[in-house]
């Protein structure tokens, strides 16, 4: 027998996993249909990054990454220049920084405490909302996401070969699981999603079904 679904007093919904998974596209969906607020937490880092090289200085930086950090306001995550190679670098060097990652602790879970919110990032579900109810870890094989993001880059106008993006892709990555804090890694209680042979519609069916068996929702 399935245990009942917990009447969760803030539906809180964590989707982490790595680079073009389809996170964004999927808890962006969610998140309209089930009427909760939407963070991509993943703007925040990378409005930090692009803060620090606007300063000329180095994102692995802890000094210039804590001024970066102090500075973010509300308009920097709506920048036109937070993706692409240097933006992607950049976001994960002072991501790796514990220093940074304290700093944007308080408004993540501020964003998710009042009535619930879909948050997606690398560290939601096992250091933001370690008891959320619902923790999708979305996963697809590397080439698969390199072509992703490679086809977001080239609607962007941003030319780049698809070797280059899966072999920054597969850095980044490997650098968001190898660091010290808060690393890129599945919680013990969330559902892996492996969308490499599921097209948009077919990865948001089988999350709803997720958030319904975990979620009293309809
Ligand atoms: O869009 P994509 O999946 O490529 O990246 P993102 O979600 O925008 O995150 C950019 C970078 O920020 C990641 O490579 C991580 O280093 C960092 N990040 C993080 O450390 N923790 C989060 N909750 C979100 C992003």
């Amino acid at each position: 027998m399935s245990a009942p679904p917990r009447r969760a007093a803030t539906p809180v919904i964590a989707i982490d996993g790595p680079a073009a998974a389809g996170k964004g596209t999927l808890a962006r969906r969610l998140a309209e249909t089930l009427g909760l607020p939407y963070l991509d937490t993943g703007l925040l880092y990378r409005a930090v990054g692009r803060l620090v090289l606007d300063a000329g200085a180095d994102p692995a930086d802890p000094d210039a990454a804590a001024a970066a950090v102090a500075a973010l306001a509300e308009h920097h995550l709506r920048r036109d220049d937070l993706r692409g190679p240097a933006a992607d670098a950049a976001a994960a060097a002072v991501a790796s920084l514990p220093a940074v990652r304290a700093a944007l602790l308080d408004f993540q879970r501020g964003f998710g405490a009042a009535r619930g919110a879909v948050l997606d990032g690398r560290d939601i579900g096992t250091v933001i909302f370690p008891d959320a109810p619902v923790k999708l870890f979305v996963t697809a094989s590397l080439p698969a996401r390199a072509r992703r993001r490679w086809l977001e880059l080239e609607a962007k106008g941003i030319e780049a070969p698809l070797a280059r993006v899966e072999e920054e892709m597969r850095v980044r990555d490997a650098m968001d699981e190898a660091r010290l804090a808060a690393p890129l890694r599945p919680a013990a209680d969330a559902v892996l999603l492996d969308t490499t042979d599921l097209d948009p519609d077919a990865a948001f069916a089988a999350a709803l079904k997720v958030v319904r068996e975990r979620l009293d929702v309809t």
